[in-house]
């Protein structure tokens, strides 16, 4: 017999507030943590290498670990499996516009389909899974924008994550100081608790899938607006508002049609996010004396009226459009890299799951017709 119908008072639209599950990876309580260290100094003085390492083994890496790890990851960078790179050409070849998110979720479904799990649930197979995926994500993003703009696929460069992706994207040699602060996106973007793409992740993995479905379904889950896809959206309204006049008129206009204004407003930060003040002031601190500058003049009033009129803040979204676009990337990627990153706490929370396992499964409460007969098809007006 069915468990008893729960009423419509039992019910958080949005799951806002419920408490789905626990956790060892992440904590949001007072400020950001990743498996208990504060997010300020990772984000600052760590690698995208040594956080990764972080979220999937639970302590920090020795050099020698983080040193191994960076070579496998770049190991797995080089060598893309030939038929998803032939299935890539093909498909740029057949839809050069495509979403470069749509890309990506296809490219690492077909590394499912090409690299066959014998070992399902074990956990070194997992984490050999994990640190494949994160090498082979930025390969593919970098290899599907040559793809589209009629090139073949360059050679994955030596060295870190962030200097080879920013340097596949840039197509040329970044410098420091540029590696710094993409190094530090991908640390604040890496793992955020229970997203809906993380739990996305979680729920596939819940029901005895493997780690590409759920990964599959985490990269669908990012693209939308309302989660990863906002940071391509930021830099489309700073364009679409264009001066600092323009800025009370447009953001009056989005409250009047009752629209939400991208970059703002969090489901669990109701007070800022940390990751948004972090980079923000680094963003400001980038871009002094350049061209850039402007829009930081127009965030900043967004930001004011955003403060003034709706009491909102800053998510993570909102400087990390204003740096990726003063490094000169196109929008395109801006949701690809936040993948790049996420991928880290994606795979750590897959691995989780598995390890402490029960299906994912919600109730809802019924709101629709009441209990009627079936009329025949030869009965019906
Ligand atoms: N612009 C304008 N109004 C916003 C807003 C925004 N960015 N974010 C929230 N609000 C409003 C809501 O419409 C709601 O108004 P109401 O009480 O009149 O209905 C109120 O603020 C409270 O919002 P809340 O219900 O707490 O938001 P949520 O938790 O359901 O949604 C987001 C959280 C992130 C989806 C939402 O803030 C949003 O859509 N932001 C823009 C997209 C974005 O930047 N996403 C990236 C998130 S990291």
């Amino acid at each position: 017999m069915a468990a008893p119908a729960p009423s419509s008072a039992d019910f958080a639209k949005g799951l806002a507030g419920v408490v789905a599950g626990r956790t060892a990876i992440c904590s949001l309580d007072g400020t950001l943590r990743y498996r208990g260290y504060d997010i300020e100094p990772l984000a600052t003085a760590g690698s995208f290498e040594e956080v990764a390492w972080l979220l999937l083994h639970g302590d920090l890496p020795t050099k020698h670990q983080r040193d191994d790890f960076q070579g496998r990851l770049a190991a797995a960078a080089r060598d893309l499996p030939t038929a998803v790179l032939e299935a890539l050409a093909r498909l740029a070849q057949e839809s050069p516009q495509a979403s470069v998110m749509d890309a990506l979720r296809t490219g690492i479904s077909m590394l499912g389909l090409v690299e066959r799990d014998d070992t399902p649930g074990n956990q070194a197979a997992l984490l050999a899974q994990a640190e494949r995926l994160l090498g082979q994500t930025p390969a593919i993003l970098a290899a599907w924008i040559d793809l589209t703009t009629g090139c073949s696929p360059a050679a994955w460069p030596d060295g870190p994550i962030a200097k080879a992706l920013l340097q596949r994207l840039m197509r040329r040699e970044p410098s420091p100081a540029e590696v710094a602060i993409f190094g530090t996106t991908l640390v604040l973007y890496a793992e955020h608790e229970f997203n809906a793409s993380t739990f996305a992740a979680r729920t596939v993995a819940s029901t005895g899938s493997d780690m590409h479905s759920a990964i599959t379904a985490a990269i669908g889950a990012l693209k939308g607006p309302l989660h990863g896809g906002a940071n391509e959206k930021v830099l489309e309204v700073l364009g679409e508002i264009g001066t600092p006049e323009r800025v009370d008129a447009w953001v009056h206009e989005q409250f009047a049609a009752k629209r939400v204004v991208m970059g703002f407003g969090h489901r669990v930060y109701k007070d800022g996010d940390v990751r948004a003040k972090l980079l923000g002031a680094m963003c400001r601190a980038m871009v002094q004396g350049t061209e850039a500058e402007g829009l930081e003049v127009l965030a900043d009033r967004i930001e004011r009226i955003m403060l003034e009129r709706k009491a909102l803040k800053p998510n993570l979204d909102w400087p990390a459009a204003r740096v990726y676009h003063a490094l000169g990337l196109p929008v395109k990627v801006f949701t690809p890299i936040f993948v790049v990153a996420r991928m880290s706490g994606w795979t750590s929370h897959v691995i989780e799951q598995i390890g402490d396992n029960r299906i994912i499964r919600p109730l809802s409460v019924y709101a629709g017709a009441a209990p009627r007969d079936y009329v025949p098809l030869e009965a019906r007006g």
